[in-house]
């Protein structure tokens, strides 16, 4: 199994990324060159470790703040059923032999007073902080808008919370525009 990288550090180092984003160099070919594949059951551990971090990174956010002290437990038979399901794909990057991010995709069916019937949902996108701006999620991208294809799928649909400004930068320059707002108020 491939270890993600930066994963233990990844919420301190995240939360500086956050704050400066700095533009990194492009994705060198060859040997440092970002490969794709789907995650399979002997990554559970990787995924398992990528998903929990990108939570942490939301921590200032009102729904993602609260995650329970026992997540990643919790996280392992819910996880492990969506890497065997055929409705969904996930998939990791690599870099140097390690694995540096994660993208999930999901089959989902539309409402049936709609088009299209079916799209593609886009979930648990997380880089690991060292790699970021080197193309990393845009090469995840492209091999979920190749599992579309293949599925006949037209549309991806994603959420991203408002005050994260490395994701919003990025599904701006990805093509997703805006198109609703989820709201949120607590009951006494
Ligand atoms: C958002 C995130 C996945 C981007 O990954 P990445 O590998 O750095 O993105 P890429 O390098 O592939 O960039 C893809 C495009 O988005 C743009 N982009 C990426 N990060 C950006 C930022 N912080 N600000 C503005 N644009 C950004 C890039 O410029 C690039 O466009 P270009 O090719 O036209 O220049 C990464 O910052 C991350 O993991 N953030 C924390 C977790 C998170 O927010 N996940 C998304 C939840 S919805």
């Amino acid at each position: 199994m491939t270890r993600p990288r930066g994963g233990e550090d990844a919420r301190t180092e995240g939360e500086a990324s956050r704050r400066e984003a700095p533009r990194r160099a492009p994705a060198p070919a060859g040997a440092d060159a970002v490969r794709v594949r789907p995650a399979a059951l002997p990554d559970l551990d990787t995924v398992v470790a990528l998903r929990i971090a990108l939570l942490r990174e939301h921590g200032d956010n009102p729904v993602y703040s609260r995650l329970r002290p026992d997540a990643a437990t919790r996280a392992r038979p819910l996880f492990a059923a969506q890497l065997e399901s055929r409705q969904e794909t996930t998939f990791l990057a690599e870099s140097r032999g390690a694995v540096v991010g994660i993208l999930r995709c999901v089959e989902a069916q539309g409402s049936p007073l709609l088009y299209p019937s079916n799209y593609a949902y886009v979930s648990s996108v997380y880089v690991v902080p060292p790699e970021r701006r080197r193309g990393v999620l845009r090469a995840l991208m492209g091999a979920a808008v190749h599992w579309c294809g293949e599925r006949g799928l037209t549309e991806i649909r994603l959420h991203n919370a408002p005050e994260n400004h490395l994701s919003s930068g990025a599904w701006d320059a990805l093509g997703f525009e805006v198109v609703e707002h989820l709201r949120l108020r607590r009951l006494p």
